[in-house]
């Protein structure tokens, strides 16, 4: 027996329709979602740092303008996704309380080092390339606010994939030491971009219930094979190897036979215990102490903007 709006509830997931701020929802739908969208929006905030690395160091001044660019486009996705959580009721500060506690989860990826300017093309290639392949479903979430929000964070992603890709492509395209210099690179990006799709799919416990209520489309590991099987060709254009010895065609199964990345690693970077875990986090933090002065002066702005109006 249920009650007449959880009914409703799940007639708007059965027939693909949306769950918008104010409609009904169980308890659990709005924490998993609270959760999944904090923690996305977590990571475009902390993913701004491997790149903001080579903005001072990048190698003209179009690619500088590029990189800027971009790095600007990951403060917005950040800002959208907050926006979207908090119409779940959650507050901006609370999200920002637990980022800066160290409580909150952001992706493993962010947690690698960018010492090369390949990696700007690794990162374009690989790990846009990757956010696009997860976030192309999650358009269609069946919560609104979160799936309209990623209409654009794709478009954007999509500009920065190709960007990524054609810094690869000039690399390659260059001295001995610059294709060295790729292929190494994507050498370091490949495994980690494929953790970010999540655990594989028997070790997924919020995989079937976020399938179920149609925030996910697909699993964990189908994600992972499309991305790989996007990534061959590309691959295949930019004269680079994957670096995984079992990558074969299955012509029975029509798909890609795939190694497995070091799943220990993953749990490790989990845990804190990444390459630059504890730089990430130092980071924001003195980027918040930095930046108090900027939300004192806009709340006492605020502040007496409202008397002046009530006046
Ligand atoms: N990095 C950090 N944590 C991860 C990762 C990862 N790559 N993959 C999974 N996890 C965490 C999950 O958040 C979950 O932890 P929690 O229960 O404490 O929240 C746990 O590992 C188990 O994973 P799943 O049960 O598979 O979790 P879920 O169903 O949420 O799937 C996924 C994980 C695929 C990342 C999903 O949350 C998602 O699609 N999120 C939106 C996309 C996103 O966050 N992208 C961020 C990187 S892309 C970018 O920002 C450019």
């Amino acid at each position: 027996d249920i009650s007449a709006e959880e009914q409703q509830f799940n007639d708007l997931i059965a027939q693909d329709s949306r769950i918008e701020p104010r409609d009904w929802m169980p308890e659990a739908y709005r924490k998993t979602l609270i959760r999944q969208i904090a923690q996305h929006a977590h990571s475009e905030i902390i993913g701004m740092q491997p790149e903001s690395n080579w903005i001072l160091r990048a190698p003209s001044l179009k690619r500088k303008a590029i990189l800027i660019a971009k790095v600007q486009d990951e403060a917005g996705h950040g800002l959208y996704l907050y926006s979207a959580a908090q119409t779940l009721g959650v507050g901006r500060d609370e999200m920002t309380e637990q980022l800066i506690a160290g409580t909150a989860r952001y992706s493993s990826i962010f947690n690698y080092a960018t010492p090369t300017w390949a990696d700007m093309g690794s990162i374009g290639w690989l790990v846009d390339g990757a956010a696009i392949c997860n976030q192309v479903p999650l358009c269609r979430a069946s919560y609104g606010p979160y799936g309209r929000a990623m209409v654009r964070i794709c478009k954007e992603e999509s500009f920065h994939q190709r960007q990524g890709f054609e810094i690869l492509l000039e690399l390659m395209n260059g001295t001995p030491e610059q294709r060295q210099m790729a292929q190494e690179s994507v050498n370091r990006w490949y495994w980690p971009a494929l953790m970010m799709f999540g655990p594989p799919d028997d070790d997924s416990p919020n995989s079937a219930r976020s399938m179920a209520w149609k925030i996910k489309r697909f699993s964990n590991d189908e994600l992972r094979r499309r991305f790989v099987g996007m990534l061959v060709p590309q691959a295949e254009v930019l004269g680079l190897t994957l670096p995984d010895p079992d990558l074969t065609w299955n012509e029975e199964k029509q798909a890609y036979d795939m190694g497995q990345p070091d799943w220990d690693e993953f749990h490790e970077v989990l845990a804190g215990r990444g390459q630059m875990n504890a730089q990430r986090m130092q980071r924001r933090r003195d980027a918040h102490d930095e930046g108090a002065w900027v939300r004192e002066a806009a709340a006492a702005y605020a502040a007496r903007q409202s008397a002046t109006t009530e006046r």
